[in-house]
């Protein structure tokens, strides 16, 4: 992989600019990773059908060179692009769920470089529903490839700001489109298997999918085959990375009677931490020695998955000693899945 420059002017532009947004489609245009917002996360964009762009976005993410980019299209006459063909039980499933939060793996056609699906015979394609990804998709004319808009490894940037903070340097502009509202990274569903199988969970869970696609199955939920199938075939390249992380570690707190004992001992257990913050779900009382942060105070899942990975990065900011997680219970709730998935991959410990 080249060396990137990181001396670059990187500037946050108002999506509601039209002259300052024509330049960034003029950027994409000209083979260079520009940021846009989307209503998952911030993505990195380039050009889907340009190698030489997508490869700098690899660079500017430091990013693995095996871990294959979504494409994201603002019409689907441009699926044509990308895909020879859209399975027929497919296609109720895209009426409904598109323009959204969701990624569907499909047999790629020969215009799309190997470094975008990182040599698989497939691509992940998406068409996004926030105004501004779908007007500068529709301004380029091509489709865009965007993985996350994070340096690799980092919680996924929900503003243009967390972008800044992670890619200053590296990328010329960073179109701000206010905070993403979904704020998880979409669903992964891969509709070449069988039966069709969710790789990365997200806003659309299994039982949104199933009248359209009865057998749908997620990744690693059957406890009997889960380390079989983890070891042997990582449902996605990108499983095998370290995710989500921020600097401080993550202790992760099931659900349960005893939550609060088991705070209590963690804390008791290391007089040495400086700062402790905990992120959590519903109000609580306050524990002696930590600072509380709320991903919701009502439990409401859609708004934890908002605010996750921007409460991660303001913590991070904190310099606390441990970031203290409640986690979701995954079984009151399959909303809560897509939230664990992310927490676990960032924890280094659960209590
Ligand atoms: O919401 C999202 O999906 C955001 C926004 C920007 O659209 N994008 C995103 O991209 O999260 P990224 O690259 O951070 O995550 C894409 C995931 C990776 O885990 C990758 O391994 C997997 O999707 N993926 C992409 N193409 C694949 C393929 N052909 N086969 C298997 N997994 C694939
Ligand atoms: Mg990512």
């Amino acid at each position: 992989m080249k060396p990137v420059s990181t001396d670059l002017c990187t500037r946050i532009i108002q999506a509601s600019d039209p002259t300052e947004l024509s330049k960034t489609v003029e950027t994409l245009k000209r083979s260079k990773p520009v940021a846009i917002p989307t209503e998952t996360v911030y993505g990195l964009a380039a050009n889907a059908l340009d190698s030489l762009a997508c490869s700098r976005i690899f660079s500017v993410k430091n990013r693995p060179t095996d871990n294959p980019l979504i494409c994201h299209i603002s019409s689907m006459e441009m699926m044509g692009m990308l895909v020879f063909d859209v399975p027929k039980k497919v296609k109720p499933v895209l009426e409904r769920f598109w323009p959204g939060p969701l990624t569907v793996l499909l047999p790629k056609s020969e215009a799309v470089p190997d470094i975008v699906s990182a040599g698989l015979p497939t691509v992940g394609v998406r068409f996004p529903s926030h105004p501004v990804a779908q007007q500068i998709i529709a301004l380029c004319g091509f489709p865009l490839a965007a993985p996350s808009a994070n340096l690799s490894g980092r919680p996924s940037p929900t503003t243009a700001q967390h972008v800044l903070n992670d890619l200053q340097g590296r990328i010329e502009y960073i179109v701000d489109g206010g905070s993403s509202s979904v704020g998880l990274e979409s669903t992964v569903l891969d509709v070449t298997s069988e039966p069709p199988m969710i790789l990365r969970p997200g806003a659309i869970t299994a039982a949104m999918l199933r009248p359209f696609l009865p057998d749908v199955q997620v990744y690693g939920s059957d406890p009997s085959k889960r380390n079989i199938e983890l070891e042997e075939r990582p449902s996605t390249p990108g499983m095998k990375y370290k995710h989500y992380a921020p600097t401080a570690p993550v202790v992760l707190v099931r659900p349960g009677k005893d939550l609060e004992q088991r705070v209590l001992q963690f804390i008791s257990c290391h007089t040495e931490a400086r700062r402790i913050i905990m992120l959590c779900t519903t109000e609580r009382p306050a524990t002696p020695r930590v600072e509380t942060m709320y991903l919701s105070r009502t439990g409401c899942l859609q708004e934890v998955a908002r605010n996750l990975f921007s409460c991660l990065r303001e913590a991070d900011l904190m310099s606390p000693t441990w970031i203290i997680a409640e986690a979701a219970d995954e079984g009151a709730d399959e909303a809560a899945l897509a939230i664990m998935n992310r927490l676990s991959k960032a924890a280094t410990l659960t209590i």
